[in-house]
């Protein structure tokens, strides 16, 4: 039977036009997590029309909070004393619900968070941010699936040098540490944007944190927080997905609310395939005349290489003019999404954490299937560059990072449609 949950393209529309970058998912969600930790009312701004979203507010609405969104506006009511349980239920639908650990651990006392599980990029463990809870004093273990963290008598501030500089374990230690005793230091930190804007964001409620956007982060600790309100800052990853989309069609977008000092590096990288950008009063334009040329590209940590532009590189290099070679190292299995794109004749071979791609003139559309987000994404790109009709099934993913996207490109010149 055939799927109602999918993306229809026909591909050779130039994309042309003006789009909008909302709130970023991913700083969105630990934003909501991080309302827990001070009681009363938070109103948080710019928020994503993603379902991610909801998933949350559903989440913190168990957890005894009261959420109330309208539009692009939400606020989360905190009560004294927030529920301890994050149920597999919804954890498994997403796995940022691992953001209200640390603040559970240190307003509650007592925290169980089902384990995310697996997903279509890789294992994604959470030993780095279990071990750095116990080093601020709490008592962590897994149990019937449950992450399970105590801190009867609050936390203590500490060193914590990370193995890897891994977001969403900096997130948890730094949301626990600003209400531990103390001063903590987390050596070896991310400095993604989007953790930036959550420190920024605790730091409103009345946090002392230093280090933002470096690799040593210093939190001392304080008594208490208070609600704030709070602007989430612009999608970086989408803004890269425009900025793609521009150059693998020969287009011309203008993104506005775009920060190009968030993703200096893929813009870099486009210019180098040949796209023209500049800066507008509130963003960037970005244009390409021509077949872009292959670019050599490794992912890593901020200010590297974004994991999360992996498959949206790996369409442009597979129409590029030239030889190019990706490297993931971030994540261990980004590369399924490579065998849904040979579908479209795309020419990669993948050993190990390296893609090898030779560009070929054009793709030719066909069915397939996006495992997870960003896979999505890039195979709605690839698609807008193959001859004739693609669908790419499991649109849901989709969705889940990027609003209203077949109105976006409909309204660009694409011929899109969703199911
Ligand atoms: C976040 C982003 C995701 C992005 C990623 C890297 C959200 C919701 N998701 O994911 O879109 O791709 O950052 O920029 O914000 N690791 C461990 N043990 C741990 C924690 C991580 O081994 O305890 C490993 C992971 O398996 C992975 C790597 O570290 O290989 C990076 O993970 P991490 O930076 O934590 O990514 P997330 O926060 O999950």
């Amino acid at each position: 039977m055939a799927s109602l949950d999918r993306f229809r393209v026909i591909g050779g529309a130039q994309l042309r036009g003006e789009v909008e970058i909302s709130g970023a998912k991913n700083s969105v969600l630990k934003l909501m997590a991080a309302s827990l930790l001070a009681v009363g009312k938070t109103t948080i701004t710019n928020v994503p029309d993603i379902a991610d979203v909801d998933i949350m507010a559903d989440l913190l609405t168990r957890l005894g909070c009261t959420v109330v969104r309208n539009s692009s506006l939400i606020t989360i009511d905190v009560p004294n004393t927030p529920g301890h349980r994050a149920d597999y239920d919804l954890v498994r639908k997403m796995r940022a619900s691992i953001n209200v650990l640390g603040p559970l651990v240190v307003r509650v006392g007592k925290a169980e968070v089902a384990l995310p599980g697996g997903d279509a990029i890789g294992s994604r463990g959470l030993d780095f941010h279990i071990k750095g809870l116990e080093a601020l004093g709490a008592h962590a273990h897994i149990e019937h699936g449950y992450v399970i963290a105590e801190a009867p008598t609050g936390l203590v501030g500490a060193r914590i040098d990370l193995d890897f500089p891994s977001v969403g374990a900096t997130e948890n230690i730094m949301t626990a540490a600003v209400l531990a005793r103390g001063v903590t230091i987390i050596d070896n930190a991310a400095r993604e944007p989007d953790l930036v804007d959550l420190g920024e964001f605790l730091i409103s409620m009345g946090a002392n944190i230093e280090g933002l956007g470096s690799p040593t982060i210093t939190i001392t600790g304080v008594s208490t927080l208070s609600p704030t309100t709070h602007a989430t800052i612009p999608d970086r990853i989408i803004t890269g997905t425009w900025a793609f989309a521009a150059v693998m069609t020969r287009g011309d977008i203008t993104i506005r609310e775009a920060r190009a000092e968030h993703l200096e590096l893929p813009l870099e990288k486009l210019t180098t395939a040949g796209a023209i950008i500049t800066s507008t009063s509130d963003g960037i334009r970005v244009r390409m005349d021509k077949r872009p040329k292959a670019i050599d590209v490794s992912t890593l940590p901020y200010p590297g290489f974004p994991t999360d532009l992996l498959p949206m590189v790996i369409a442009l290099n597979a129409i590029a003019d030239g030889h190019s070679l990706v490297t993931e190292n971030v994540f261990e299995s980004r590369f399924m999404f490579v065998n849904e794109l040979s579908r479209l004749g795309a020419q990669i071979s993948v050993d190990g954490h390296h893609a090898s791609i030779d560009g070929v003139l054009e793709l030719s559309g066909a069915p397939v299937e996006a495992h997870d987000i960003r896979a999505g994404a890039g195979l709605i790109l690839a698609a807008l560059v193959s001859e004739g009709e693609t669908t790419i099934d499991e649109a849901f993913h989709v969705d889940r990072g990027y609003p209203n996207f077949a109105e976006q490109l409909q309204k660009l010149g694409a011929k899109v449609t969703r199911e």
